[in-house]
Formats: structure tokens, sequence, C-alpha cells
């Protein structure tokens, strides 16, 4: 699959594309409905799509120059041809979350939670790209899209980093998540 480095991405769920769905679970909040396949790509959706998330990927928040060094050091891409393994998991944070200041947000994101820490020592197996929908004019369900891929033998390691993450404060504040779980055939 060619490297896609976009802005606006869409995911579109139905019957085509080069994903297969094999999970899809609410974490947090209403599902979505199943669908077999989904399609990512920069261009309008198919039109037979049973739903379709969109979000734009932007400047990072809440890292320092160190982070973003050692980020930069280790992070790959997604869609190398060995990652047929793919994660998409859209999540919105709470009212509460979006009312504190940066400088808290950061502080319970990365010297509590840990965030970049935990993440960091999973690159570059797992290779990430996260998509903001907050201030999209399409009146997303979610605040992010988060996108990840990786290849078979890496999907335990990653499932211990989701529950890490999902036990730190930062997800105190997330009150909806979907784990779409996909392979390509
Ligand atoms: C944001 C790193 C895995 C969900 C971020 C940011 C970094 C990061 C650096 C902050 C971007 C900014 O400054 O704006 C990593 C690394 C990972 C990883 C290195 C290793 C694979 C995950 C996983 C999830 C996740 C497994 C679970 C779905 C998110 C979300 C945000 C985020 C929702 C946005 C947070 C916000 O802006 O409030 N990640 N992450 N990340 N990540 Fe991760």
């Amino acid at each position: 699959m060619p490297a896609l480095n976009p802005r606006l991405v869409t995911f579109a769920a139905g019957g085509s594309g080069p994903w297969r769905v094999t999970q899809l679970t609410a974490v947090c909040g209403p599902a979505l409905p199943w669908a077999d396949r989904l399609t990512m790509s920069a261009t309008p959706p198919p039109s037979d799509a049973l739903w379709v998330l969109r979000g734009a990927t932007s400047h990072q928040r809440y890292t320092t120059a160190t982070e973003q060094d050692a980020l930069a050091a280790r992070q790959v891409a997604p869609g190398r041809a060995a990652a047929r393994c793919a994660a998409l998991i859209p999540i919105r944070k709470s009212a509460d979350w979006w009312a504190l200041p940066q400088d808290r947000r950061r502080e319970i994101f990365e010297e509590r939670s840990h965030h970049t820490r935990l993440g960091l020592a999973y690159l570059p197996a797992i290779a990430r790209r996260l998509h903001h929908c907050r201030d999209l004019s399409t009146a997303e369900p979610f605040d992010f899209l988060t996108w990840f891929d990786f290849a078979p033998d890496d999907a335990a390691a990653f499932d211990a980093l989701l529950a890490a993450l999902r036990a730190t404060e930062e997800w105190r504040y997330v009150e909806h998540e979907v784990d779409i779980r996909l392979i390509r055939d």
C-alpha cells in the first residue's frame, strides 16, 4: 500500500475496501455499526459506505523538543508492507478535559500518565497517525481518530500498550471509545 501523507483523511466502512474488519468493540459509549470492510483515503468515501468518519492530521500539542526528537528518531509512517494488522480507535474526551487549560492537560497526559514515554517503547514496531476531528465543520462524533498498523507478531504488544494507556489518569477523561481491528487480506 502506498504511504499516505494526507491532512484530511476519510475512514469509510461498508462492503468494500482493502481492510477487513475482524473485531469491533465498544470500550465505552455506544459501538459503531458492524461493517465488513474499511477504506482509508484522502479522497471522498465510496457511495456504499455504512458510516464515515473524518479527521485531519495536525501539529503536536503536548510534546517537548526532547520528546519530538525521540519520536522522530524511532517512528515510522503507517503503510509498511509487513504491517498487515491495523487498529482504528476513535476517541472522544469529556467536557471536563476540554475545559482544562493546556498546562493541566499536558500534566495529565505526560507527567502523570506518561503517554509518550509508554508509547515510545513500542516504536518502530507500531506505526501511528493521529487525526483530529474536533474542529472540523462536519459535526464529527469523536475528537480523535487514532490509526495504528503493525505486523501480526506485534499484535500482543499493541494490546499490552493499550491496556497500559487505558489504566492511566488520561483515560478517565475518555467518554467514548470504539476499538476496531483490521487485517489486510
Ligand atoms: C496523542 C504518542 C499510542 C491515543 C499522542 C501524542 C503523542 C503520542 C506524542 C501527542 C500529540 C500531540 O502532542 O498533540 C504515542 C506513541 C504511541 C501511542 C509513541 C505508540 C504506539 C497510542 C495508543 C492510543 C493513543 C495505543 C490509543 C488509542 C492517543 C490519543 C491522542 C494521542 C487519543 C490525543 C490526545 C489528546 O490530544 O488529548 N500520542 N501514542 N496513542 N494518542 Fe498516542
